[in-house]
């Protein structure tokens, strides 16, 4: 098991945002819980995911890795993101290039804000599909080690003179290196809940960019290269939809709320995260939050708590945490993670 993230260095106020559009540090703070977010200049995605991924696998400090692993070892890399640095090659891809794991099958998943629980579930039903029909038998393809990367660099796709959308968005990225020594499956992802409505995508979306309506002057003018929300739509379903999510896994788990150590929400507003937590019958003290330092950083999200949660003691070997997440598609699930002894 192998923890890791990253954040570009330039750290944007609330208050930095008031030369831009007509917001102010009181709105954003009691609207959303956000108080400053990691913007990327320099840094690409793949910078911040290589960052992330090299301390997962115990290259560089910062992170936390079981062990030092070498980049053979690698089977799978799962990478959640909808901002890559470009379509093709794929991010995963790319990554594989950076950190030269030659035995690895590499590809994206676009889940949205829901990505990281994408990428963890995916990781899990390979490894476990892998795994020898019969003890002893030799596996097709075996996948015992995946590194799963949630990396966003979602203030390029943000219309900086949209309020309604620009004081949310922030950069990073977070992995998590999964192992499967036993054969058994992932060693983490004990249940697990997806969910897509493609009928509810256009309430978050990014209307041009794609082979539909690719870049023209027209498209560019009317700012459809940039995420468009209707903040208030998204935000009725997405408490509903996270709840369900968490209620699932809990029960697919067989655990109570009571058992649960850490409930690690996607990061979009500590207004959904706090209506969440009640419902699933875990009080706020045992909810993990850190939008007030990063803003809603998409599929990075659930990875970049992760890392923190587990670094400052707040969940250890052992504990049920429970994830659950919301983003466009619309998107939705929920996982019970658990680093086993
Ligand atoms: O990542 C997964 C997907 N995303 C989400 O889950 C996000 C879900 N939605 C939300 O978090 C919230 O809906 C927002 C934070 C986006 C908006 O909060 P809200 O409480 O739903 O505000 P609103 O859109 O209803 O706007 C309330 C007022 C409006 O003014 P009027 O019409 O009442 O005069 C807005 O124009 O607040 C105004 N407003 C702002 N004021 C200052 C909107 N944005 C801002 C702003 N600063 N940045």
């Amino acid at each position: 098991m192998g923890f890791g993230k990253a954040v570009p260095a330039l750290e944007v106020q609330n208050d930095d945002l008031k030369a831009l559009v007509d917001t102010n540090d009181e709105w954003i703070r009691t609207r959303t819980g956000i108080e400053s977010r990691h913007v990327a200049v320099g840094e690409s995605n793949a910078d911040l995911a290589e960052q992330a991924a090299r301390e997962a696998l115990g290259w560089d400090a910062g992170g936390f890795a079981e062990r030092c692993l070498e980049a053979g070892e690698i089977d799978l890399v799962v990478f959640a993101t909808i901002t890559p640095d470009t379509v093709v090659p794929s991010m995963a891809g790319l990554l594989r290039r950076r950190l030269g794991l030659e035995n690895a099958i590499a590809f994206d998943v676009n889940a949205a804000c829901t990505g990281f629980v994408y990428g963890l579930t995916v990781a899990e039903v390979l490894m476990a599909a892998s795994a020898p029909k019969t003890p002893g038998a030799a596996g097709r393809n075996p996948v015992r080690r995946a590194l799963v990367v949630g990396a966003e660099r979602l203030t390029r796709l943000t219309n900086w003179a949209d309020r309604n959308t620009c004081v949310l968005f922030g950069d990073g990225a977070g992995a998590v290196l999964l192992e499967n020594t036993e054969d058994e499956g992932a060693d983490c992802v004990v249940a697990s809940d997806l969910h897509t409505d493609g009928g509810y995508g256009d309430i978050l979306k990014m209307p041009a960019g794609g082979s539909r309506r690719p870049a023209s002057v027209e498209s560019v003018g009317a700012h459809d290269h940039f995420i468009h929300m209707e903040g208030k739509e998204v935000f009725k379903l997405a408490v509903n939809a996270m709840v369900g999510a968490g209620k699932n896994v809990l029960e697919e788990a067989g655990i109570t709320p009571d058992e649960v150590k850490l409930v690690i929400p996607h990061q979009a507003n500590s207004r959904i995260i706090l209506a969440v937590a009640p419902r699933l019958g875990v009080p706020d003290e045992r909810v993990f939050m850190n939008i007030s330092r990063y803003g809603n950083t998409s599929a990075a999200s659930i990875g970049l708590c992760l890392d923190e949660a587990f670094r400052a003691g707040r969940i250890a070997k052992g504990d049920y945490v429970l994830l659950t997440a919301f983003g466009g598609g619309l998107t939705w699930g929920g996982a019970i993670f658990q680093y086993k002894e």
